[in-house]
């Protein structure tokens, strides 16, 4: 079975570099997906209380049986739940829903343009690392201003941001703003949502490798130091995405896939996006 290496973050604690992401995955259906990765050899699970899936989520993890200690769970505080005591109780719904006493990690899922009542989550959320209903806590779509923000307020440095990123929207500012500040980058959408299969370079190194098309992404991915979080709800492909560490691309292979076009991002801008 696929062994998958750990990140360190700020805070001490390890991470899996590749985790499954359940956007977008039903209720009904989380539950199996998350089994099926398990058994398939992934320990990290990727949910937010805006997906409406924490309840599968959390079945799925109690179903196949790994010790709570081997397994790193992630949810996410939705943008209408900003206020201290509303990000406090959203915690508490949230591990209600999993099933858990404790997240491996929470974070704040977006900004929200043009508020700062991030500042009060995070202040809400220092207090649940110290009361241990979160073991790291970071954000998500935090762009470098609100990280500068956010950092001149608090003793606490954020674990993780993690936000979009995939070949050809590949946040390099951003990531030397992270490295400089010990934040770990997280790659959300990190295929494209499927997109990267129809880019010629990776196509070529796929075919070169004898490998898929996502295989030869995620290891763009994990050989450019970030955590990754595929979504499938396809069991074959869900295997397939953790059956990437029999193969390296080289530096020149790399920078191929580096010198990808850069594109327009897939996702909301965290700059505009808000309630
Ligand atoms: N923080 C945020 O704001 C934010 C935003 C978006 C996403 N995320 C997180 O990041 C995770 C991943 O992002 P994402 O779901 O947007 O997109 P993604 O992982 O880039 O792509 C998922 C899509 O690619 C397909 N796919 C998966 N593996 C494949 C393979 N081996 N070959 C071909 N196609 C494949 C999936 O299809 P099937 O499922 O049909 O197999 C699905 O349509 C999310 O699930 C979520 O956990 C976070």
């Amino acid at each position: 079975m696929a062994k998958v290496p750990a990140v360190k973050l700020n805070d001490g604690n390890k991470i899996p570099q590749l985790g499954l992401g359940v956007w977008q995955v039903p209720d009904e259906q989380a539950a199996s997906s998350v089994k099926e990765a398990l058994a398939a050899g992934y320990r990290s699970v990727d949910t937010a209380a805006i997906y409406g899936n924490e309840s599968g989520v959390g079945a799925g993890l109690r179903a196949a049986g790994v010790a709570r200690k081997d397994l790193f769970v992630t949810t996410k505080l939705w943008n209408d739940r900003h206020g201290y005591d509303d990000a406090h109780k959203a915690m508490d719904e949230s591990l209600e829903k999993l099933g858990l006493a404790y997240v491996d990690l929470y974070l704040i899922h977006w900004p929200v343009a043009g508020s700062a009542k991030f500042l009060d989550a995070w202040r809400a959320m220092v207090e649940m690392k110290e009361d241990g209903r979160a073991r790291s806590i970071g954000v998500s779509n935090f762009t470098q201003a609100n990280l500068e923000q956010l950092m001149a307020s608090s003793k606490v440095t954020p674990a993780v941001n993690q936000i979009e990123l995939h070949p050809g929207f590949a946040q390099r500012e951003l990531r030397a703003f992270h490295a400089r500040h010990g934040i770990a980058t997280e790659s959300w959408s990190p295929l494209a949502q499927g997109a990267i299969t129809k880019e010629k370079v990776i196509l070529e190194l796929a075919k070169k490798h004898g490998k898929s098309p996502a295989q030869v992404t995620l290891r763009w991915h994990l050989q450019s130091d970030l955590i990754v979080i595929p979504k499938s709800v396809t069991p074959a492909r869900i295997r397939e995405n953790i059956d990437v560490f029999d193969f390296e691309l080289s530096e020149d292979e790399m920078a191929a896939i580096d010198g990808i076009k850069e594109g327009v991002r897939l996702g909301p801008d965290p700059e505009r996006f808000g309630k």
